[in-house]
């Protein structure tokens, strides 16, 4: 055990990693395990929650593993995991559930807008989805979770079991994390259709991949809404206008946006001309991810090694606080795995 700050955070395996994955969560992944004792792992209990009979759930977790390694995470610094390796967050997750309610899991936000996504299947998992996130979390007793704006309210969730379980059982037991940022304020990157957040399932021409080749993303960005231009000197940007101007603030240097910025508000701005800035620089920021992405996807012994060397270091936690957990409670003294 280290004194060191600990860190959680996962993504869900439900396609490939998108400009939002990076900023919102995996650009702070990269710095964080630098200095803290980090856990990230690959969500794919979660991703039964919308997926329930995924095509080839191993491929889909092989590709974000891969693309975790891509961003720039280090099985050496970082433990990278898959959560269903994790036998220990299911225990808790069943624990945590008995002091979970109905009312307050169905005000969840997110939940309310996969339920109306999903009408034939609102399932248990759905309802209870803050739950496993809370066992996620808390299972290796985690201080920061860097996520992005999406999942402020699941972090307050967790901030909630954290703190009923403490005061349930055992005062100050678990610590009560809180969601991260470097930049201090979560983030949210729009996507390019005109409203809303860039999405893994938010349909083709929203997202923006890690992966996609310079064709392709050219293609989505020439493509994302606009409108027919500002009509009166410094006037609002209408959202989709305002969502491309996101993006560049990722990508793209502050004077050229400044100068797209000037031509805006003197109405002689060009779409045509910013769209094609935007495609260059998210072709030059992608360009390293792909050709790391390419050379891991070849080299299927190193990725097996990686999951393995993950899910002992995770377990090895686990395994600790379930064992406290029991005790806890009330559960017979031993658990050994
Ligand atoms: P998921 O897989 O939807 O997204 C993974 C991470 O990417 C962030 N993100 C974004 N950030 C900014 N702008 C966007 N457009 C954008 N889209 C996605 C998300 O905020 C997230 O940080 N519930 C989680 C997975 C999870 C988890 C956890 C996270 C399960 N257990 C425990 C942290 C801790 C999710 O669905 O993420």
């Amino acid at each position: 055990m280290t004194n060191k700050e600990i860190v959680v955070s996962g993504i869900r395996p439900t396609g490939n990693l998108h400009l939002g994955n990076y900023f919102g969560a995996i650009k702070n992944f990269v710095k964080m395990q630098e200095t803290n004792e980090c856990f990230f792992f690959i969500a794919d209990y979660h991703s039964l929650t919308t997926h329930p009979t995924p095509g080839d759930l191993q491929n889909n977790v092989k590709q974000v593993l891969i693309e975790y390694l891509a961003a720039g995470l280090d099985p050496d610094k970082a433990t990278l995991y898959l959560q269903s390796d994790l036998p220990e967050t299911a225990e808790l997750y069943l624990f945590l559930n008995m002091n979970a309610y109905m009312g307050e899991l169905e005000r969840v936000t997110t939940f309310k807008e996969k339920a109306r996504k999903q009408p034939d299947n609102v399932n248990a998992g759905l309802l209870t989805y803050p739950t496993l996130m809370a066992a996620d979390i808390i299972i290796h007793k985690a201080a920061k979770v860097p996520v992005g704006k999406d999942q402020e309210q699941n972090l307050e969730m967790t901030r909630t079991y954290a703190r009923r379980f403490n005061n349930m059982y055992s005062k100050d037991f678990f610590p009560i994390p809180t969601a991260y940022n470097f930049g201090e304020q979560l983030v949210k990157i729009p996507g390019l259709d005109g409203s809303g957040k860039m999405g893994k399932s938010e349909g083709e021409g929203n997202a923006i991949f890690l992966n996609d080749d310079p064709k392709k993303l050219k293609k989505k960005v020439m493509r994302a809404v606009t409108d027919s231009g500002p009509t009166e000197k410094n006037q609002e940007k209408p959202e989709a206008i305002q969502n491309l101007f996101s993006l560049m603030d990722v990508v793209t240097a502050p004077e050229i946006i400044s100068q797209f910025d000037d031509q805006y508000n003197d109405c002689t701005i060009r779409y045509g001309d910013l769209k094609k800035q935007l495609a260059e620089d998210m072709i030059n920021f992608t360009e390293p991810f792909r050709e790391r992405i390419a050379e891991l996807s070849s080299n299927d012994d190193y990725i097996k090694k990686v999951m393995n060397m993950g899910k002992e270091k995770a377990r090895e936690s686990a395994s600790r606080t379930i064992e406290e957990v029991r005790q806890i409670i009330g559960f017979r003294k031993y658990y050994s795995i």
